[in-house]
């Protein structure tokens, strides 16, 4: 005989088990989220716009630098509205950094502004996305020689070309011994940008006599008419653009400014995100070039965790700030229908073992073991979510789920498995039990156990082998768990 607490407790288990109505047969969660709608966050256009004034990222060949140097990785210079200095994280994927900045340029070089007449002192270019310099032969004005040194250089679309004086380095240590500067630029920009004046001592002080101060002259730009069109980034695809609107909408996680207009460094901050733990992963980001009075200014990186479309794409500037150049981009998850969304079988209630896109397996004797219902309210967007264990309640056999199709994933590659995970519906004692084991390829690689009172985001990582297969395997107790919005991205 139990003792009459433990008794208690015993009967209020089983009245509760038995008033429960499974999800089968449309019964209301014990507990769970709810319906109750937090709204995604939306774009923060103010603390955009705010840092697009404190950020300096214009630039050009310094009086000391020697020519040739490499052009640096790009670089972030604010995240989340802090100012930084840092380079973008290659995340090790070497094979990903030579698409997207990289990019087809038509030749069509034109000249976009004169240098100042001969003998009048000018000022060099200081602008944004500056790449690296050069120097040419100086007996003539040589702008072709730096316009073909220009059509090496991935992302090159402008160059300013001019003269420097009393620079010691260019008139007697750098091998060239040439005061003809080139400068590359990874935007186009005008003469009023001519903001280097030069006034700086290069050479030594002899004694007493004065040291002569650099000036310039004759400083000229040549560009293209546009910013070419970058290559889309490994494992993501163009939504739209260009367009001179920016996206206002939900599911945002944030922004970075980066230092030029790369596509792949934008790619690669999305995929190093981490993650919202009510949305989830980076699924998409909007990137866009800065006016400011006119002026290149900053390349904004904004990343969401839902995917945008042009739709939203509404935010044309505010004050003196001009959005252009805006493109968004989808990660492409490798999992087809991760959502369930594909399952239509009815407009209000009902569910499946099996449809096009996924298979639910029950064991001999089990009973719906691995289902897919149509019932917005089980879901956790959208209308439709995958359910394991028995639906009607019957029975605790271990029911798998898994895509109807073999993964197109490719050998070799990193892959992040991104699911959300709600374990809620028989409430805290019926669910301790929950569980989903994540197996890739047949074997375990992450999952879920006990009760979670709100929809709960898994991740993991894989190594792609070709044709993989992802299978989820529920628990052995009549403890459900619901499985919507799942991804594999490459990683
Ligand atoms: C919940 O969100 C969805 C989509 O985000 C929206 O269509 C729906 O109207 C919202 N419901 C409530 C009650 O706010
Ligand atoms: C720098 O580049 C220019 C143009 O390609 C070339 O003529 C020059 O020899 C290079 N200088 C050095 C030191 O490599
Ligand atoms: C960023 O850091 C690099 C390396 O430390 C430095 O060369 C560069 O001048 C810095 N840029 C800014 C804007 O602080
Ligand atoms: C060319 O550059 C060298 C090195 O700076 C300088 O000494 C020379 O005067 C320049 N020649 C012309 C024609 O400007
Ligand atoms: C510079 O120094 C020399 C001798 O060292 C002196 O004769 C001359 O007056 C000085 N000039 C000035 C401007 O100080
Ligand atoms: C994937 O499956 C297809 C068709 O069955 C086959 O042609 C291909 O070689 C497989 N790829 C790998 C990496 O196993």
């Amino acid at each position: 005989m139990p003792s009459p607490s433990r008794f208690f407790a015993l009967a209020a288990l089983l009245v509760s088990a038995t008033a429960l109505v499974p999800p089968g047969r449309q019964g209301v969660p014990v507990a769970g989220p709810g319906s109750s709608n937090t709204s995604a966050p939306m774009t923060d256009n103010l603390l955009i716009v705010k840092t697009a004034s404190e950020v300096d990222q214009k630039s050009g060949p310094s009086v000391d630098a020697p020519p040739n140097a490499s052009i640096p990785p790009t670089s972030v210079t604010a995240v989340d509205g802090t100012l930084t200095n840092t380079t973008v994280a290659d995340a090790g994927s070497s094979r990903r950094r030579d698409a997207g900045w990289l990019s087809m340029r038509a030749s069509g070089f034109e000249k976009l502004f004169d240098g100042l007449p001969i003998g009048q002192h000018d000022a060099s270019i200081e602008g944004t996305a500056y790449l690296t310099y050069t120097v040419v032969n100086n007996a003539t004005y040589n702008v072709q020689a730096c316009l073909d040194w220009c059509a090496g250089i991935d992302g090159c679309v402008f160059v300013n070309v001019f003269y420097e004086f009393n620079n010691f380095l260019l008139d007697f240590v750098f091998s060239e011994k040439s005061n003809l500067k080139c400068a590359a630029y990874g935007d186009i920009h005008t003469a009023a940008e001519k903001t280097n004046f030069g006034g700086q001592a290069s050479y030594p002080q002899v004694g007493n006599e004065t040291v002569p101060l650099t000036f310039i002259t004759q400083s000229s730009g040549w560009g293209l008419d546009s910013l070419v069109d970058p290559t889309t980034p490994a494992g993501y695809e163009l939504v739209f653009g260009p367009t001179d609107g920016a996206n206002n909408a939900p599911g945002y996680m944030g922004f970075a400014f980066i230092d030029k207009y790369d596509v792949d460094a934008c790619a690669q901050l999305c995929n190093t995100r981490g993650v919202d733990p009510v949305g989830g992963g980076c699924a998409y980001f909007n990137i866009w070039r800065a006016l400011v009075d006119g002026l290149p200014t900053t390349y904004t990186c904004s990343m969401y965790y839902l995917v945008a479309d042009e739709s939203t794409a509404v935010n044309f500037g505010q004050g003196d700030l001009l959005v252009t150049y805006s493109r968004g981009y989808r990660r492409i998850s490798v999992l087809p229908d991760g959502g369930f969304e594909g399952y239509t079988g009815c407009s209000t209630f009902c569910f499946t073992a099996s449809y096009s896109n996924w298979i639910g397996t029950s064991p001999p004797s089990g009973n719906w073991d691995a289902t897919v219902f149509f019932y917005p309210p089980y879901a956790h967007t959208g209308h439709s979510v995958a359910l394991l264990t028995s639906a009607d309640g019957v029975d605790s056999k271990i029911g798998t789920l898994t895509p109807a199709k073999k993964l197109g994933t490719e050998v070799g590659t990193n892959y992040v498995i991104q699911g959300f995970f709600l374990s809620a519906f028989g409430g805290a004692q019926l669910e301790a039990n929950a569980k989903v084991d994540i197996l890739w390829n047949g074997v375990r690689v992450g999952g879920t156990s006990g009760f979670t009172p709100a929809w709960k985001f898994v991740e993991v990582p894989v190594v792609g082998t070709g044709n993989d297969t992802l299978t989820f395997v529920g628990g052995s107790v009549q403890a459900w768990t619901f499985i919507d919005d799942v991804f594999i991205y490459a990683a």
